[in-house]
């Protein structure tokens, strides 16, 4: 019998702050405009010294100690991010020399603002085949450094940010710091379609013929066809939401919470209108951090959480959309 648990959850967001005004002073946009076509008012940046890795290990070492957990016991470690510090080493292998876990499996895994949903997949598979596993599933981005800081249409809608969580098989007590209690996770879905990957795509870390001495090119940074992907995404939470309720013979009336990734609040509108749900069971943080990417659905949680908004016994949908096209959803219940 397999019944996989969080049984704990850690966020961390660096400390510099950018305001709709302070991009301003970058490119030809303005607070009503951002805030009226995303919801967003400012996101956070890595400061210069800081990485995807450090970010993620800040947020792992709050997972732990929320799951009263000791990094040595951590059997495998997976970072969802699709703004890795280096191609190789991965960011996961970084986080788990920092932490500790010396010896675990540790892997990067990309599916973009999908990332943690596709994480979820993979470690509730791992906890199937080896019960007695710890998996921290960590996700990590640093998005800022791939913006161009030049596009409008781009940099106002990303920031960085980690969050991490640890999984075991059966509960292992009361979460000690962030969970009200260790949900299972009742089940899972991703999919996926590449046919459309160009519409949203960062390159650079590619096999591409760069000669030594080239400036970095174009695609270097995120290119993205903002109202194709716009559509996408509103048509892919959907459907998979509505896959994954119907499968487990539920209906939106037995959630809680939904928590969406936090990309656009126009995008969360929709698919709520599509699914007919109210306002007051969606959960909305991108006001304050933009699009986290990979990072986005997990801090989503821990500030749900601290806002009390989840309690032991909520049933919390979450449901994620990113480039690829990459999708899926989870079902937690508390
Ligand atoms: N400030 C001011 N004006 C801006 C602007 C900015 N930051 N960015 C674009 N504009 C302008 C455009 O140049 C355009 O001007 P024009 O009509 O003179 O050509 C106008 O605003 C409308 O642009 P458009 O691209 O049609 O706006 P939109 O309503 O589609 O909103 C996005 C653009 C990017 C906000 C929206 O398409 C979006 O959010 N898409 C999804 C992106 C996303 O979330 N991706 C990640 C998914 S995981």
């Amino acid at each position: 019998m397999t019944a996989i648990h969080i049984q704990g959850l850690g966020t961390y967001v660096p400390t510099k702050r950018i305001t709709n005004v302070d991009l301003m002073s970058l490119v030809d946009t303005n607070d009503e405009w951002i805030v009226s076509r995303t919801g967003i008012k400012a996101r956070h940046m890595l400061a210069d010294d800081e990485n995807g890795s450090d970010a993620g290990t800040e947020a792992a070492l709050k997972a732990l100690e929320d799951a009263g957990i000791a990094a040595e016991d951590i059997t495998h470690v997976l970072t969802a991010t699709c703004t890795p510090d280096y191609l190789c080493p991965s960011t996961a292998c970084i986080i788990s020399g920092k932490i500790g876990s010396h010896g675990a499996m540790a892997f990067d895994l990309n599916a973009a603002c999908t990332g943690f949903v596709y994480g979820l997949d993979v470690a509730n598979s791992i906890l199937a085949g080896k019960p007695g596993a710890k998996v921290l599933l960590v996700g990590s981005e640093a998005f800022t450094r791939r913006l161009n800081w030049e596009d409008r249409t781009t940099c106002i809608l990303f920031g960085d940010g980690a969050a991490a969580a640890v999984l075991t098989n059966g509960e292992a007590g009361t979460p000690k710091r962030c969970l009200p209690s260790a949900p299972r996770l009742r089940d899972v879905r991703c999919g996926a379609d590449g046919r459309q990957y160009p519409l949203l795509t960062v390159g650079g870390g590619t096999n591409r013929n760069y000669k030594p001495g080239d400036p970095v090119q174009d695609d270097f940074y995120l290119q993205m066809q903002g109202r194709e992907v716009f559509k996408q995404a509103v048509r892919s939470l959907s459907a998979v939401c509505s896959e994954l309720l119907e499968d487990n013979g539920l209906t939106l009336e037995d959630i809680d919470l939904f928590i969406p990734h936090q990309a656009n609040l126009r995008i969360i509108e929709a698919v709520g209108d599509r699914l007919k749900l109210g306002s007051e069971k969606i959960f909305v943080n991108l006001d304050e951090y933009g699009n986290t990417s990979a990072a986005s659905i997990p801090l989503g949680i821990g500030d749900a959480c601290a806002q009390g908004r989840i309690r032991p016994g909520s049933r919390v949908l979450l449901s994620a959309f990113g480039g690829g096209f990459t999708w899926g959803a989870a079902l937690l219940e508390f």
